[in-house]
């Protein structure tokens, strides 16, 4: 059982040169973590995912801020005393030890009863099914079983939280595929908080109770994966989740609430706006290609058609916009055929030009 809390948590590595601030990798990070949640951090490589777990972890120290678990301070607490368990990329499995061996460590450091240990890494080979390699040293396991005894380790060590660093990024796509669906199977077994760092949206979306965006050191949202793509905070939100990537251009102003893409037929009714200029996202599957009524203007022509099997991906040139609309099946859309985008007012995704935050219109 823990929930941890991060108030205004920040980190500069090295120290500052003088009369300037050092650089931080992260700052002003606020935000709670429900017992029993499972939160994925995401973002680009080096936004300040991998440093945030570490500092939860106590594997770094934090500069500024404070780190809660259960309401109590931990931050200065050693990494051992805060109940945690980690998983990272590179498993971290010891050469010379057997697999049995491997699992046990941690519990036989904690001097935990050597049948309680073999309870231990029994039931969890065999939730991660690696009992019949207990034996065997991680050298001949594949990367696959390897993943699962450093999951295993984790596991057996009966952790209040659970923290994984990319823990699926050195499988191949099928594996991960598999590995993925099984941690959310463990998770709803063990219930335990779970932090996980990934780059990849597929995984936090799939995976996760809530998701803490990032983006240079800085949280950009904290939301479940149904805010996170229906309801972006930044355009930084809505152009990392989802793929395909959501369409965004800017468009000028016409009258109040309508908006062209400059030098194209394409315009767009975006309710009680009046700035000047305005970012629109529209996600691919979220728009519709038809081709031209009688007497009707294209917005602009197909230049690539992309099948995929359930669905296609066509490219559309308007104006300067490469435009991607994912329509049903092999779709019946050739390259060079004038079209249309129909879109709904509904889905349509508007942000401050300036400063990226979301534009809610009635
Ligand atoms: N030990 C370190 N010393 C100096 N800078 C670091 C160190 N670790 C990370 N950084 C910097 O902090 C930023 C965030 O890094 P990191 O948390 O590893 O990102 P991510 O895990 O999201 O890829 C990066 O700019 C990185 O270069
Ligand atoms: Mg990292």
């Amino acid at each position: 059982m823990a929930q941890i809390e991060l108030v205004g948590v920040e980190k500069s590595y090295g120290r500052p040169k003088r009369g300037q601030e050092a650089r931080k990798a992260v700052s002003d990070l606020s935000y709670v973590i429900e017992d029993g949640h499972f939160v994925s951090l995401l973002g680009p490589s080096g936004c300040g995912k991998t440093t945030t777990l570490n500092m939860i972890a106590g594997l770094e120290d934090i500069s500024g801020g404070e780190i809660l678990i259960d309401g109590r301070r931990v931050d200065d607490l050693d990494p051992d005393k805060r109940d945690l368990a980690f998983v990272f990329q590179d498993y971290a499995l010891y050469p010379h030890m057997s697999v049995y061996e491997n699992i046990a460590f941690g519990l036989r450091m904690r001097h935990v009863a050597k049948d309680e240990i073999d309870r231990r890494v029994v039931d969890a080979a065999g939730r991660l099914d690696i009992g019949h390699v207990l034996d065997v040293k991680p050298k001949s396991l594949s990367g696959g079983q390897r993943q699962r005894v450093a999951l295993a380790r984790a596991i057996a060590r009966r952790p209040a939280v659970f923290l994984f660093d990319e823990p699926l990024s050195n499988l191949d796509a099928l594996l991960r595929d598999q590995t993925r669906s099984e941690l959310k199977m463990l998770h709803r077994e063990l219930n335990a908080t779970s932090v996980y760092v990934t780059h990849d949206q597929e995984e936090a979306m799939t995976l996760s109770d809530r998701i803490a965006v990032m983006s240079r050191g800085r949280l950009e949202q904290y939301g479940s994966p149904y805010e996170v793509y229906h309801e972006p905070a930044t355009e930084f939100v809505a152009s990392f989740v989802g793929k395909p990537r959501m369409n965004l251009f800017s468009v000028q102003r016409l009258e109040a609430g309508r908006y062209v893409l400059p030098a194209t037929t394409f315009s767009i009714d975006t309710g009680a706006l009046d700035s000047e200029s305005v970012r629109i996202g529209l996600r691919p599957e979220e728009c519709d290609l038809r081709a031209p009524r009688a007497g009707e203007q294209p917005h602009g022509n197909v230049v690539a058609v992309e099948p995929l099997g359930n669905v296609s991906d066509v490219h559309v040139v308007v104006g300067d916009v490469d435009f991607l609309v994912r329509v049903p099946g092999f779709g019946t859309f050739a390259v060079g055929e004038p079209v249309v985008i129909d879109l709904h007012r509904a889905r349509l995704h508007c942000f401050d030009p300036e400063t990226g935050a979301r534009l809610v219109v009635g």
